[in-house]
């Protein structure tokens, strides 16, 4: 089937202008998907990917909105169904906060920032879409989450708890939505440099994992796009980390450099 005889389905990604979140909705265009871009602060990326799915065939559309803006998460799926013209199918909770603190360190403000953005806007966003799903259509979300959960350690605590908490709602809304919409999570492992640490450490430590091989952005859109057209999956967490969560790390990877 070529892409223009797929029947095409609507998705919204958040935080999709660059890095992992560009790389899976480029994933999901190529499936047939129309893809609403979400994005922030980064609107010429978010522009140029827009280009880029229109020149290959595709449909794509671009919503921007502050998630940690209660009101705004609360409207960005009307807004996005408005811009496509058609209701959406699926959901990708991309976007996300990871900022450094630590139990000892921790503020009102961190706690505060991290669970509007990691937690609160991927719940308010899921509860829409299946309010406006059509009659008939099972709709899908996949939470993006972290190998960070099954292999913890102190750093990153509020980040860290807003992805305990997100992982606890993938079950229950799993639950809660059955029938009419699956939600399901994919857990990444060291994937692209973050938080200001260089391409030097980055590749020092991105390949520290049972299979010694570094996941790419595109390993976990593939695992995204498996969840999404996998019609049985519901409430399943996928781990893209080539075993990094079996590797007992005392510290986030990123501080890990040389000891790898
Ligand atoms: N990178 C990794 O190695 C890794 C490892 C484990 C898990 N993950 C998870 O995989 C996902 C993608 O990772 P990533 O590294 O590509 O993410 P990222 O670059 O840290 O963030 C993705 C996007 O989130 C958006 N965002 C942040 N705060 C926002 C807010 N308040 N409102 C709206 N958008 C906001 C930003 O959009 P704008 O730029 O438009 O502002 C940003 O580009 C995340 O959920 C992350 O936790 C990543």
């Amino acid at each position: 089937m070529t892409g223009a005889d797929r029947p095409l389905k609507y998705v919204l990604v958040t935080g999709a202008a660059q890095r992992i979140g560009a790389v899976i909705a480029r994933t999901l265009a190529a499936q047939g998907y129309g893809v609403v871009i979400h994005y922030r602060r980064s609107a010429t990326a978010a522009k140029a990917l827009q280009a880029e799915l229109l020149a290959a065939g595709g449909r794509a559309v671009l919503c921007d909105a502050d998630l940690a803006d209660p009101a705004e998460a609360e409207t960005l799926i009307d807004r996005a169904a408005i811009a496509l013209g058609e209701p959406l199918y699926a959901l990708i909770n991309n976007a996300s906060l990871f900022e450094f603190d630590r139990a000892g360190t921790v503020s009102r403000g961190s706690l505060e920032q991290h669970f509007r953005t990691n937690l609160m806007a991927p719940v308010l966003l899921a509860r829409q879409l299946v309010e406006q799903l059509p009659q008939g259509v099972t709709g899908a979300i996949v939470n993006l989450l972290d190998q960070k959960l099954a292999n913890p350690n102190p750093d990153f605590f509020s980040y860290s708890l807003s992805r305990y908490a997100l992982a606890g709602a993938t079950t229950l809304m799993a639950q809660e939505f059955a029938g009419r919409c699956r939600v399901n999570a994919v857990a990444p492992g060291i994937t692209l440099p973050s938080a200001g640490q260089s391409e030097a450490e980055f590749q020092s430590v991105a390949a520290y994992n049972l299979l010694g091989r570094v996941s790419s952005p595109e390993h976990v859109a593939a695992a995204v796009g498996m969840l999404l057209n996998s019609p049985a999956i519901n409430g399943q967490c996928i781990w893209v980390d080539g075993g990094q969560r079996f590797m007992d790390q005392r510290r986030d990877v990123m501080f890990l450099g040389g000891q790898a």
